[in-house]
């Protein structure tokens, strides 16, 4: 039978909610050049850890990562500046700037796990495979650097379907097992993490864990997380939202689930149509701790209602606020960093849209989206 609008709107908010972060490297610069000569330039490059000395003797779950939300979603020429797309630049430039959580989410198209925004016909960004294989080549260049990604997991495609795409990108290598139970029984620090070369922390929406590929983390058996469908600057606060059997953020917390803050906003364009808001997102992002539904203000916010400051956060065109000065002021090496590179163009305003009215540009997106379920729904 047909199903209704609302429904499909329903699963395309699922889909937009599908983005997870990751975290960045270390100097990337022309490391031959460092000689005897300039042995503090040798002790800071060898012993930053995402970008900075300060974290390396810090447990993973201490340090702040930032994160991309629907990291592989992009607006840009790519895409033909797709109002579905989250971010203005790619998984590897999110690296090079220094976000260390990437998330995204993936569908089944014909058997294969596509990276695919609410639905393949709507944003298909290719193979899983092909997107980790690439992020596995950043890791082999940059291997003082700890990565976390976040899948979910759309069409709940079985754990041993992501085993063999990982397997198959080569990323498999670096992938983190936590010891203890779980809820990860401890996590160890990022210095020991890189020493021991597993060094990607991945979970999974909806699977089970495996025996065949123990790297792959069940997310909720080690994540909760705030709401993450929130349409004004005003609907941001530090609630669990899932998973729901965890009860409080308090009791999520005292049971050692990690907390992920969800800090997007979406614009609705119908009652069950919504898209990425990017029209305020300098605010949205901004690091100011007095401004209401900044980035800033909500972690200060969750940091003081649970005790602990956010270990994960998801954001949207990450270059803008810059949203990555919000979790070095967390992590205490604000102004401190190394290694980073900025893309040209990052925090531009309207760069997508420029020598034009914001508005009229994304009409004709808002049209093409409408289009989009209108076909849909005659489809079926
Ligand atoms: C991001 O774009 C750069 C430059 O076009 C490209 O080399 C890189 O492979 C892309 N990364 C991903 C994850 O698509
Ligand atoms: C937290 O925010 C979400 C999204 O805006 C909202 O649905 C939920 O009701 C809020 N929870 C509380 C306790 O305010």
């Amino acid at each position: 039978m047909l199903p209704s609008l609302p429904s499909l709107a329903a699963s395309i908010a699922l889909l937009t909610s599908a983005a997870y972060s990751l975290p960045r490297n270390v100097l990337s610069g022309p490391d031959g050049g460092i000689t005897l000569s300039a042995p503090s330039m040798l002790s800071a490059r060898d012993t930053a850890c995402n970008n900075s000395p300060d974290l390396c003797s810090k447990s993973y779950s201490q340090v702040t990562h930032m994160g991309a939300h629907d990291a592989a979603f992009l607006r840009d020429d790519t895409t033909g500046n797709s109002i579905a797309g989250n971010q203005y630049f790619n998984a590897t430039l999110a690296l090079d700037a220094g976000l260390r959580l990437l998330q995204a989410q993936v569908h089944n198209k014909n058997g294969v796990i596509e990276l695919c925004h609410t639905t393949c016909d709507l944003l298909d960004a290719g193979p899983l495979e092909d997107w980790l294989a690439k992020i596995k080549g950043w890791m082999d260049a940059n291997p003082n650097e700890v990565v976390t990604l976040l899948l979910v997991n759309g069409d709940n495609q079985d754990v041993a379907a992501f085993g063999s795409v990982f397997t198959g990108s080569g990323i498999d290598k670096y992938g983190y097992v936590p010891t203890g139970g779980s809820s990860g029984g401890g996590w160890p620090t990022l210095q020991s993490m890189i020493s021991s070369n597993k060094r990607l922390v991945t979970f999974v929406a909806s699977i089970e864990a495996s025996a065949s590929a123990p790297y792959l983390l069940p997310e909720f058996a080690h994540v909760f997380e705030t709401a993450y469908e929130v349409t004004s600057l005003a609907g941001f606060n530090c609630t669990l939202d899932r998973p729901q059997s965890a009860g409080t953020a308090g009791a999520a917390l005292q049971q050692g689930l990690l907390p992920l803050m969800n800090h997007f906003s979406y614009q609705a364009l119908s009652s069950s149509i919504m898209f990425p808001n990017v029209g305020d997102i300098d605010t949205t992002n901004s690091p100011s701790t007095s401004t209401p539904g900044a980035l800033g203000l909500h972690a200060q916010t969750c940091q003081s209602q649970w005790g602990s400051k956010p270990v994960f956060v998801l954001v949207d065109f990450w270059d803008h606020g810059p949203a990555l000065e919000t979790a070095d002021k967390l992590n205490g090496i604000e102004g401190k960093t190394t290694g980073r590179t900025t893309p040209a163009g990052a925090g531009g305003s309207n760069k997508k849209s420029a020598g034009s009215s914001n508005s009229g540009t994304v009409g004709v997106g808002k049209a093409a989206l409408v289009a989009f379920f209108m076909a849909a729904v005659a489809l079926f």
